[in-house]
């Protein structure tokens, strides 16, 4: 196959982006990180005082007025401003939810999502493997196996002790917030992710389960090439 659709889905800090990002790199595959253009519309609205519970109609507004790119493997920018630091802020992780199940939103978005993935890009040529050259896109998110790209061609679902979770995205955030705060922020999102009515967080069927609780970033990675490499 010369052209691989790569779906990564799972919790919270499962190390989704993480292990989605330096595959693509590795790979020279393009990258989409849903989750941060969910973030971008919660920080704008945020920025604008509107409400995500009370003005559903204007955070669907917000959606479609942004201009969200990827301009290198982890680094997101709005309407050409840079705001992957800005994005990572658990205040914005924390008003998320009405903005993730806005169904405009979620609309918008996914469009979003598809023409990315479906715009061939110089900056990502892909890899030679045999006398094929295989290009392709690496997705992360909640959805992506199950409603936004239902045809990948390999679909991940990483899943990780809570605990293990909270660890990890304690560090991350270096004494911003205590762990068993950022444990309770990462069981309301997983509970609200899953809970939803529309496109909530769940395995798809034919996605490979991984367990990362006890895996390193190089572990995870190597799993999943390995993964890609069966599948060509
Ligand atoms: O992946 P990340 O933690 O950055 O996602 C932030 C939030 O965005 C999730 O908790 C979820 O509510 C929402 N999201 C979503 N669908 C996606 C990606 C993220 O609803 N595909």
């Amino acid at each position: 196959k010369a052209n691989v659709s790569l779906a990564i889905d799972g919790p919270a800090a499962s190390g989704k982006s993480t292990t989605a990002k330096r595959l693509a790199s590795i790979f020279r595959f393009r990258y989409i990180d849903s989750g941060s253009m969910f973030r971008a519309v919660t920080l704008k609205c945020v920025e604008n005082g509107v409400d995500p519970h009370q003005q559903p109609d204007k955070v669907a507004s917000v959606a479609s007025s942004l201009d969200i790119q990827f301009p290198d493997y982890g680094t997101v920018s709005v309407n050409g401003e840079l705001v992957t630091h800005q994005l990572r802020q658990e205040s914005v992780a924390r008003a998320i939810g009405p903005i993730a199940s806005n169904p405009q939103v979620r609309h918008t978005l996914a469009e979003h999502q598809r023409r990315l993935a479906s715009t061939p890009d110089a900056r990502y040529p892909g890899f030679t493997h045999g006398k094929e050259t295989i290009q392709g896109v690496v997705m992360d998110g909640r959805d992506i196996g199950t409603v936004i790209l239902p045809h990948a061609e390999l679909k991940v679902f990483m899943v990780a002790d809570v605990r293990d979770r909270a660890q990890r995205r304690f560090q991350e955030l270096q004494g911003k917030a205590t762990l068993d705060q950022v444990m309770a922020d990462i069981e309301a999102r997983d509970l609200a992710d899953r809970t939803r009515t529309i496109s909530p967080l769940k395995k798809a069927d034919d996605a490979i389960e991984l367990d990362t609780s006890r895996l390193s970033i190089d572990q995870q990675v190597a799993a999943i090439q390995k993964l890609v490499y069966q599948k060509l």
